[in-house]
């Protein structure tokens, strides 16, 4: 499933990273990328550890808090800490390549399985030429270039690139998300049962068929996560 969740920073957020990220210390992007994703990378990351990327991070996370459609849509059960990623000048482009399927994390020792991969535009559109993030789904490939602070989501298994940025600089932060339901499939129907729910609840308020579907939605959750 490919979605798109707006507004997961406010437009004073948005501007508060844009300009943490004008002064920020960039670095090579390479370093972290595996052998095949090495060879087709060519953008600059921020060191994980500096002021803006601690800061950014902070803000997103709070971000994601607040939105019930990130949860519903990726049943979060651990987020590899957000990274941030620039693309203009020499370094512009990320040719096609799958995400990693486990990440370290040094923090907490622990590894995360990437099962959800997501990025958050931070930068507006009209600013930079190309930069598209273009994803291969069942439907053929998706070109994805966001309002900043809008997110995508979409399935970790996907074949995605970042398409040369021709003009300016496209900013980003980027992270996964092992869910708590491994199956796109599986997170797919329940996010779709999740939404439908809320559509007939706005329209008709809890009836008895809402609370039934409901529990539906609760015992399959019960059966397919793990915890
Ligand atoms: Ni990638």
């Amino acid at each position: 499933m490919l979605l798109h969740i707006p507004h997961i920073l406010t437009t004073d957020e948005v501007r508060r990273a844009q300009d943490l990220l004008a002064s920020a210390p960039w670095g090579d992007g390479r370093p972290g990328a595996g052998v095949q994703a090495a060879q087709v990378k060519n953008n600059e990351q921020l060191p994980h550890d500096c002021d803006a990327a601690r800061e950014i991070r902070a803000l997103v996370l709070r971000g994601l808090d607040r939105q019930p459609l990130f949860f519903s849509a990726a049943l979060p059960k651990r987020v590899f800490p957000p990274r941030l990623n620039r693309y203009g000048g020499d370094s512009n482009y990320y040719g096609n390549h799958i995400d990693g399927s486990v990440r370290y994390m040094p923090e907490t020792g622990q590894r995360v399985r990437s099962d959800v991969s997501c990025t958050v535009f931070l930068s507006d559109p009209a600013d930079y030429d190309g930069g598209e993030l273009c994803i291969s789904d069942t439907y053929g490939e998706q070109a994805v270039k966001l309002p900043a602070g809008h997110m995508v989501l979409y399935p970790g298994t996907s074949l995605h690139q970042v398409k040369p940025v021709t003009r300016g600089y496209r900013l980003a932060c980027f992270f996964w998300i092992e869910s708590m339901v491994r199956s796109d499939e599986q997170r797919r129907l329940l996010y779709e049962l999740d939404m439908n729910l809320l559509r007939l609840r706005e329209r008709h308020g809890e009836t008895t068929e809402t609370t039934g579907l409901t529990g539906t939605y609760h015992n399959l959750l019960r059966m397919w996560a793990d915890t």
